[in-house]
């Protein structure tokens, strides 16, 4: 403890004293009335000597946030703090922005529709929404309780729990760089024909959130803060499930993630040049290099990046992997096609595929290396010389390889966007 401290305890001792005393003068008055009724004179002058020792004031009250909640008695969000989405997307990186880059053009499989482009007051609505429980039937869960932010916008159990304890289906999927497919569907399964459609659906879904977007409607109605977040969103205070859909659907397609080790490396230098390599390890560009299908040493080309295409890591559409020889208990898309989210963050969102079989990143690669399954749609390029017709591939990494691949993804975590409060909960600030 430092001088200036010391003082100012003392000071503070002195006033509790002062305080005590004061505060004994007025019980005194009560001692002696207490003290005359007993008839007992002496009890009145207690010795100086035995003066009751000043007891320190109580502490004051644990700094125990008060349960910040509405009139609705739910809880209230922090609208204080702006945050700057549209500066956030502008500041995206050339490769994701430009019609020509390396690994394909990334640009060209945004899905943002020219009717509802990302802007700040919209963003912030649809990220409060996103946030909030009242998006369920009994206000117990909200979107990120099934797709959490430090896990890369999914979830880490392999089938999420909805608002009445029932279990979803498939595994929640990674919102990172949602914004990228071409084909514009959404779920693993495609089956929500854009993101505005698809946001609505889990809201609605009987075991995710069991609720309707008439009594949605009504209960945001409800509380003191929505009709202004509307009126600066959409220009005034009607709340209405399109506008609920137009404003989380900017929120997510925000969510894009161009800040990972990666992403340093493409800062560095073009993806061929000594710079970019130099921000790697050798292993991290060795896996970069099998994930790319660049010929290293012995091994041929792997090619994950015929699916898992761009700098951006997102599939051009659903393709057959090979998981199961048969898809009928999941068909997916129909015929077995899946959708896979983007890659980005994708070390941070085990388990792994839509019914989140795998645990590891590890054995996702075993998968590819040894186990693909002969599917009678399997895409040519997980078949022997890429032929339709061919044996579904043996890579035959070693371990060496098979690291190096678990390495590479890991340098797509980005721990800006993992922790930035742009996407964090306004309702726990
Ligand atoms: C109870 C858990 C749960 C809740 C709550 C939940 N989701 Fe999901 N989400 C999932 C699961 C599981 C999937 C994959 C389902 C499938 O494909 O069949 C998914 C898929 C998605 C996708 C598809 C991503 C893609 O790339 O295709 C989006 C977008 C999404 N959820 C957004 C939301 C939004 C917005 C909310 C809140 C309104 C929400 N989710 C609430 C579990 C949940
Ligand atoms: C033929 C296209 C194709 C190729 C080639 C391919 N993948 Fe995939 N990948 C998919 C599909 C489709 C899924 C989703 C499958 C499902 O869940 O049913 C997927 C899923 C994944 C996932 C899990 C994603 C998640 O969110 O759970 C990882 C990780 C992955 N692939 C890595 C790789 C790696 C590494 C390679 C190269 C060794 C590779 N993929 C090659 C099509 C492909």
């Amino acid at each position: 403890m430092n001088t200036s401290m010391c003082i100012l305890l003392a000071v503070a001792l002195t006033t509790v004293v002062s305080c005590r005393d004061n505060s004994s003068d007025d019980s005194f008055a009560g001692d002696i009335s207490a003290a005359s009724g007993e008839g007992n004179e002496g009890a009145a002058g207690s010795p100086v000597g035995e003066e009751p020792v000043p007891v320190p004031p109580d502490p004051p009250p644990e700094e125990e946030p008060a349960p910040r909640t509405d009139i609705d008695g739910l809880p209230l969000p922090d609208l204080t703090t702006e945050h700057d989405y549209v500066r956030y997307l502008e500041a995206r990186p050339r490769y994701y922005t430009a019609t020509t880059s390396p690994f394909g053009n990334v640009r060209s499989q945004d899905n943002t529709p020219f009717s509802n482009p990302v802007n700040n007051a919209g963003a912030k609505l649809g990220r409060v929404l996103f946030y909030d429980v009242r998006l369920s039937a009994n206000s117990t869960i909200s979107c990120a309780s099934c797709h959490i932010q430090r896990h890369g916008f999914t979830d880490p159990a392999q089938f999420s729990t909805g608002f009445d304890g029932g279990k979803t289906g498939r595994h929640s999927m990674s919102l990172t760089n949602a914004t990228y497919y071409e084909p514009k569907s959404f779920f693993w399964d495609e089956r929500a024909a854009t993101l505005e459609e698809q946001v609505l659906m889990p809201i609605q879904d009987p075991v995710e959130m069991g609720m309707n977007l008439f009594d949605l409607e009504v209960k945001l109605a409800e509380t003191s803060f929505y009709a202004e977040l509307f009126t600066q969103a959409f220009g005034d205070e009607a709340i209405t499930s399109q506008r609920i859909s137009e404003a989380m659907a900017q929120f997510i397609r925000a969510m894009v993630s161009y800040q990972s080790k990666y992403d340093q490396a493409f800062a560095a230098g073009e993806w061929n040049d000594p710079d970019f390599e130099a921000v790697f390890t050798e292993q991290e560009m060795l896996g970069h290099k099998l994930f790319s299908g660049f010929p290293v040493g012995r091994q041929a080309s792997l090619g994950c990046i015929e699916c898992h295409q761009t700098s951006a890591h997102t599939m051009d559409r659903s393709h057959i992997n090979g998981l199961d020889a048969d898809t009928s208990g999941d068909p997916g898309a129909g015929g077995g096609f899946f959708k896979s989210p983007s890659l980005r963050n994708i070390a941070v969102g085990a388990p792994f595929m839509h019914d989140g079989r795998f645990g590891t990143l590890m054995e996702v690669i075993e998968f590819y290396n040894s186990g693909v399954q002969p599917h009678p749609n399997l895409s040519p390029d997980l078949r022997r010389n890429g032929s339709p017709t061919g044996a579904p591939v043996r890579m035959n990494l070693d371990q060496e390889e098979k690291e190096a691949l678990v390495a590479f993804l890991h340098t797509l975590t980005d721990e800006t966007f993992l922790t930035n409060p742009m996407f964090s909960d306004p309702f726990a600030e």
